[in-house]
């Protein structure tokens, strides 16, 4: 009889679904474009980002990683990548808030070249407090929307100290992370970590840009019935034009059974709205930091607090309402009890574009003036076309005649 082997390695699995950087880990483990080099990686701390930390390893990189959510670290995870030789950990499992600062201080006093951030922690820091780390730094990149916000904000007061690649902007980025990545990992922890249905409850979803617009489509999908905030008129009427009733947070208050937050913007849920909620709703959010769902206000109205599952808080209000708020009101799918993060295919390509965006700006030595950049549409492309090629699958080529047509304003040959 075959014999069952225990589990290989807590990287195996997420190795096998992520085929675009085994391809890069091929390539430029041979070429070794990093040799020489200090990234940072600052991430949510699982398998993906492990199989991220050890590709640029393997192109020759010395990598120091910490977390970039205290809460989203697998331990297991930290201890296979620190046994590799050129690869330095700044993270455990379980950190407190606290400590996570201090591992990101900890980190940046190791003197990185290259910084690839998640929600611009790291980057924000080595301004603030290591500005002799953030004059020698080449460059860096920023895989999430909140991030670029923020590094907009620094390059508009004319603080930024190198040039980073918005990493999140890139189509081979939003259009599929957090589009669909967002969408199916939200909704498979909130599922997962409550047992309730979705078919037939009706699902307010608080933002329709990339993320919101992946939950809603999905949310749907599942049965349910949809209605979207917004506070840009066009985004709300492209919920509305998708099939989606659109309608203010005080009116969808008082309908929603779920309650899922992704806009990257504070006190989006608040007092005025829990006043309104129906018994047993369920809040959830997916945006990057936990200031969209007010816990405080929560915690205010509430005689008493409970936990009647993990990874579930119930405030108990003073009518006799009970809401419940899922993993304490920070991402819902990366730091809930049962949370993975977004599946494994989808980071292999927001991954890939993290390694371009270092290997593009290195090669460049320094060639870049401090500032947010977009990533060239050359690496966006060749990161789709190596997804493609890892479908066993082909697109078609334009023809010369079709270049030439589609170059040609006068449009010399076309009949009307
Ligand atoms: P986006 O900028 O495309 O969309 C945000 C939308 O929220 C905009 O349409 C905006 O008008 C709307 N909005 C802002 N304030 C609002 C309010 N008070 N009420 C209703 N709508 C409001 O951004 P994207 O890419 O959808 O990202 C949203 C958040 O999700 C960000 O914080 C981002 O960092 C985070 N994110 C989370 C991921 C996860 O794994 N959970 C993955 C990717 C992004």
């Amino acid at each position: 009889m075959v014999e069952k082997r225990e589990v290989e390695d807590p990287l195996g699995w997420a190795r096998d679904h992520t085929p675009i950087l085994r391809l890069f880990a091929d390539k430029y483990g041979e070429e070794r474009p990093f040799e020489g080099y200090k990234i940072a990686v600052a991430s949510h701390l699982e398998a993906k980002t492990g199989i991220l930390i050890e590709t640029l390893n393997k192109a020759g990189a010395h990598v120091l990683f910490a977390p970039s959510e205290p809460k989203s670290t697998h331990g297991d995870v930290v201890e296979e990548l620190d046994k590799s030789d050129g690869i330095e950990a700044f993270a455990w499992e379980g950190m407190t808030d606290e400590e996570f600062e201090e591992a990101q201080h900890s980190l940046l006093e190791e003197r990185p070249d290259f910084i690839l951030d998640d929600g611009c922690e790291l980057i924000a820091k080595a301004h603030s407090d290591h500005p002799e780390v953030a004059r020698d730094v080449i460059g860096g990149g920023e895989q999430t929307t909140a991030g670029v916000t923020r590094l907009e904000a620094m390059e508009d007061e004319d603080v930024l100290k190198f040039p980073v690649y918005a990493v999140n902007h890139t189509p081979m980025k939003h259009f599929f992370d957090n589009v669909h990545g967002t969408g199916e990992s939200s909704l498979t922890n909130i599922a997962i970590t409550t047992n309730t249905m979705l078919s037939g409850k009706t699902v307010i979803v608080a933002g329709y840009g990339f993320c919101g617009r992946g939950i809603a489509r999905k949310a749907r999908g599942m049965g349910a019935q949809t209605v979207v905030t917004e506070i840009d008129p066009r985004k709300a009427l492209e919920a509305h034009m998708d099939g989606h009733r659109i309608m203010g947070m005080d009116e969808a208050a008082e309908i929603g059974d779920y309650f899922i937050t992704a806009t990257g913007n504070r006190d989006v849920i608040r007092r005025r709205h829990f006043k309104r909620m129906k018994d047993g709703a369920i809040l959830a959010n997916s945006g990057h930091f936990d200031v969209e769902i007010v816990v405080e206000d929560l915690e205010d109205l509430a005689e008493e607090i409970t936990t009647p599952k993990e990874g579930i808080t119930r405030y108990h209000l003073e009518d006799g309402t009970k809401l419940n708020l899922l993993a304490e009101g920070r991402l819902v799918n990366l730091t809930g009890p049962y949370s993975q993060g977004h599946p494994a295919e989808v980071m292999d390509t927001t991954f890939a574009m993290m390694f371009m965006a270092a290997y593009d700006i290195i090669a460049r030595d320094r060639g870049l003036e401090p500032g947010v950049y977009s990533v060239p549409d050359r690496l966006d492309r060749e990161v789709a076309e190596r997804k493609i090629e890892t479908l066993d699958t082909s697109i078609d080529s334009p023809t010369e005649s079709q270049n030439e047509y589609l170059k040609d304003w006068k449009h010399k040959e076309s009949s009307f």
